[in-house]
């Protein structure tokens, strides 16, 4: 096994920030010793195999991003990025653990699903990787197979209020999945958005010749969010299952979120950079069939309304507990072109696991969240609320050596012909100057990226089996 010394650089945890070597022997973090002790930097240089010099940087865990779409079927189509491209281009933004979602549709057996999500992903991961189930056809059946799940380490279920005929669940079947979840002590996700009306409100647009991109988001209001959200937290509370409410993007949404919060209710939040920095007017409202690359759901909010700036305080207040990037990367040619003329066929999803870390950077170069935030956000709390904590998301003795360095000196431009591995045909975030850099990127001990160069290979990632949270309140 091979040894290796971070040295010189400020680790960087969910609760402070401190000048600290790492010494990592074979997969796992092993020491961290401080500056003054005799084994300190050059001292211990000479007996480890590599020093890396992270003078003048931050030492992160990696980011854990746990909510992406590898090679999802959506619309007839399947999203670009494969397990083996996907997971590359997260190793190259620093992130070295991904959860994905396993999908159920109506008639699916459960165990069936996940299997054939193992198949996709193994042997074809740059960095690790778990899975959430899905469930899409919530019945005795799926209910039962759900308990047999959670002993295999896939410990947390999303269900869905939106895509009726789809993946849709009746308020009836998520009572039952999430009398489960209560029982199990499983997290119960929600994509939380009043399907029923949104299906309403696109065939009325579309009757009106409104079949631009943005009328996918005018189709899509945030009352329908926030209605949505207030049952399913409301639905969760005569269950009294945990529950997680995912891509939340209305101001709205985590205002009933941060009021059951409030009262004490066991509720979390997870939101995206893209609901963060991006809006109806300017992206899903761009000329012609541009607003194609930005449609996801729930969908970018209206910047005069000010969802964005509520966004990042509610990361601050802790309201959010998550920074996810939903990676569901569709090209422009041959997938969002497939609704042109109709903006209900365009396949809903943006790319970003790549960006993710850098992005949530800049709000710390902005002033809007902290060092220590940035890292709860993008690593500690996700690597906790889905059941790998310690062995993801810290910087601690007997943790996975999941590691990034990263050099607040650097300087990062985005853009599909600069720093892109997705498998997608343009950048939803083309143009963003970061400024700060991904430097060095260690996967369980080894490294896998230097100085935007891959030194990993396709099967370095493993499936993570997930413990049940035990702490989610
Ligand atoms: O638009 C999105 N979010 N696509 C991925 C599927 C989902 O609902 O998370
Ligand atoms: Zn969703
Ligand atoms: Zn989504
Ligand atoms: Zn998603």
């Amino acid at each position: 096994m091979s040894t290796t010394l971070i040295s010189g650089g400020t680790v960087i945890s969910a609760t402070g920030r401190q000048l600290i070597d790492v010494l990592i022997d074979g997969e796992s973090i092993v020491a961290l010793i401080e500056p003054g002790s005799a084994t300190f930097g050059a001292d211990l240089a000479g007996s480890v195999d590599e020093v890396i010099d992270a003078t003048g940087k931050y030492v992160i865990p990696g980011g854990v991003d746990a909510h992406t779409h590898m090679q999802m079927p959506f619309g007839g189509t399947t999203a670009s990025d494969t397990f083996e491209t996907g997971t590359r281009a997260a190793a190259f933004g620093g992130t070295t653990t991904i959860v994905d979602f396993a999908i159920q549709t109506p008639g699916q057996r459960l165990q069936d699903t996940l299997a054939q999500w193992h198949e996709k992903a193994a042997g074809n991961c740059a960095i690790d990787y778990g899975f959430h189930q899905i469930v899409g056809d919530v019945n005795d059946e799926s209910i039962s197979a759900m308990g047999e799940l959670i002993t295999e380490g896939v410990t947390s279920f999303k269900l869905f209020m939106a895509y009726p005929g789809v993946y849709y669940s009746n308020d009836g079947q998520i009572l039952r999945a999430m009398q489960k979840s209560a029982d199990t002590g499983a997290l119960m996700m929600m994509h939380a958005e009043n399907g029923i009306a949104i299906d309403e409100l696109v065939s009325q647009h579309l009757k009106r010749g409104e079949t631009s991109p943005y009328y996918h988001g005018v189709s899509r209001p945030w009352q329908l969010e926030e209605e949505a959200t207030h049952r399913a937290i409301m639905l969760a509370d005569v269950t009294g299952a945990p529950l997680y409410v995912v891509h939340v993007s209305a101001r709205q949404a985590l205002e009933q979120i941060a009021t059951a919060r409030g009262r004490g209710a066991n509720v979390f939040a997870e939101t995206c950079p893209q609901y963060l920095y991006l809006s109806l007017e300017e992206q899903l409202g761009a000329p012609g069939f541009e607003g194609a690359k930005w449609v996801c759901s729930t969908p970018l909010r209206s910047r005069a309304e000010g969802h964005q700036d509520e966004l990042w305080k509610f990361i601050r207040t802790g309201d959010v507990a998550g920074v996810a990037t939903d990676h569901c990367p569709f090209c422009m040619v041959d997938q969002k072109e497939l609704g042109i003329s109709d903006f209900s066929k365009i396949p809903n999803g943006i790319g970003g696991v790549e960006h993710r870390l850098d992005l949530m950077y800049q709000g710390v170069v902005d002033g809007r969240i902290s060092l220590e935030r940035w890292v709860e956000v993008c690593a500690t709390t996700p690597a906790r609320m889905f059941g790998m904590y310690p062995r993801k998301g810290v910087i601690s003795p007997g943790a996975d050596a999941d590691v990034v360095v990263y050099d607040p000196n650097g300087h990062t431009s985005i853009g599909v012909d600069k720093t892109h591995h997705m498998n997608m045909d343009y950048s939803a975030w083309e143009g963003f100057e970061i400024d700060g850099a991904v430097d060095t990127v260690l996967s369980r001990g080894k490294k896998i990226v230097e100085r935007r160069t891959y030194l990993g290979s396709r099967a370095d990632g493993q499936f993570v089996r997930r413990e049940l949270s035990q702490n989610l309140i």
